[in-house]
């Protein structure tokens, strides 16, 4: 088999859009959800703008570029018993795409996410802000997602956010393997048959049209009412 180097794109441009959008708007809710009073209508917005955001990486795991794709990066069992057992033999296995592990990792984090904005709908402070579902919902739903938004997801995803960049720093530093710089250009060394992510313009406008339709799926369900 040829081993020749070549760069190849591995995180298509909307993927590497979503992840920094994403980050930007879970710190931004974080600082305006403890902050609270005058900035809370941002806080919303956030919320909103992170729903439509997962939405969209759901989507884009079905149609997006090779290794953005679910069916190229969810692990099965025995790859996560075997990356593990790996790991614990202090043996680096470097991947192309999300590791078992990190995949695992993004996976929780999508679902931690999409909980943490379904709680929010159901929120109330019980002084001036309430979630657009509030209004509607039976009172214990809306005590029980208030406590969840406010005590358990909220310490959940701290948790898992510190996991995520302590980790991808301990590949930087341990292993010596670069996670962060193909984040962000999208590229990584590999052999070239390595199957690349399609990154055209076609993609992006369409990438561009569903994130769109995810917004207006936010916009509905903002507006519901049983
Ligand atoms: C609130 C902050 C953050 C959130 C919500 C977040 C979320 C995510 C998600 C969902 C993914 C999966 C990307 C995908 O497949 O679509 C990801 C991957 C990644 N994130 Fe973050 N991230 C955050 C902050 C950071 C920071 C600060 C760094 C840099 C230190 C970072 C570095 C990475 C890297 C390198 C990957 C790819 C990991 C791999 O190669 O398997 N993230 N992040
Ligand atoms: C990923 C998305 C979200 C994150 C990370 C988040 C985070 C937070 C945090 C950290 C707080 C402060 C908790 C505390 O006082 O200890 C908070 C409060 C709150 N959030 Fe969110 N939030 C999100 C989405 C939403 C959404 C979409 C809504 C409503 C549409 C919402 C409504 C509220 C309300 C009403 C409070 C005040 C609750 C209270 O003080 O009793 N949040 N949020």
């Amino acid at each position: 088999m040829n081993t020749s180097l070549d760069l190849v794109r591995v995180w298509d441009l909307p993927t590497r859009v979503f992840h920094v959008v994403l980050g930007l708007c879970v710190l931004g809710l974080f600082v305006t959800g403890e902050l609270g009073g005058s900035l809370m209508p941002i806080h919303y917005w956030l919320g909103y703008a992170v729903l439509s955001l997962v939405f969209f990486r759901i989507a884009w795991g079905l149609l997006g570029g090779h290794w953005s794709r679910f069916v190229n990066f969810v692990p099965s069992p025995s790859a996560v018993r075997h990356y593990i057992a790996a790991l614990r033999r202090g043996e680096h296995r470097a991947s192309v795409g999300h590791n078992p592990l990190g995949a695992l990792s993004v996976l929780t984090m999508l679902c931690l996410l999409a909980l943490q904005v379904a709680s929010g709908f159901l929120s109330d402070d019980e002084i001036s802000m309430a979630g657009p579902w509030a209004a509607w919902a039976p009172a214990s739903w809306v005590a029980r997602a208030t406590f969840y938004h406010t005590e358990i997801g909220k310490v959940l995803l701290i948790a898992l956010l510190v996991l995520h960049v302590a980790s991808v720093f301990y590949h930087r530093l341990v292993q010596h393997d670069d996670l962060i710089s193909p984040m962000i250009h999208g590229d990584k060394q590999l052999n070239h048959e390595v199957p690349h992510s399609r990154d055209s313009r076609t993609p992006r406008v369409y990438a561009l049209s569903i994130w769109i339709a995810c917004s207006y799926a936010v916009y509905r369900l903002v507006l519901w009412v049983p």
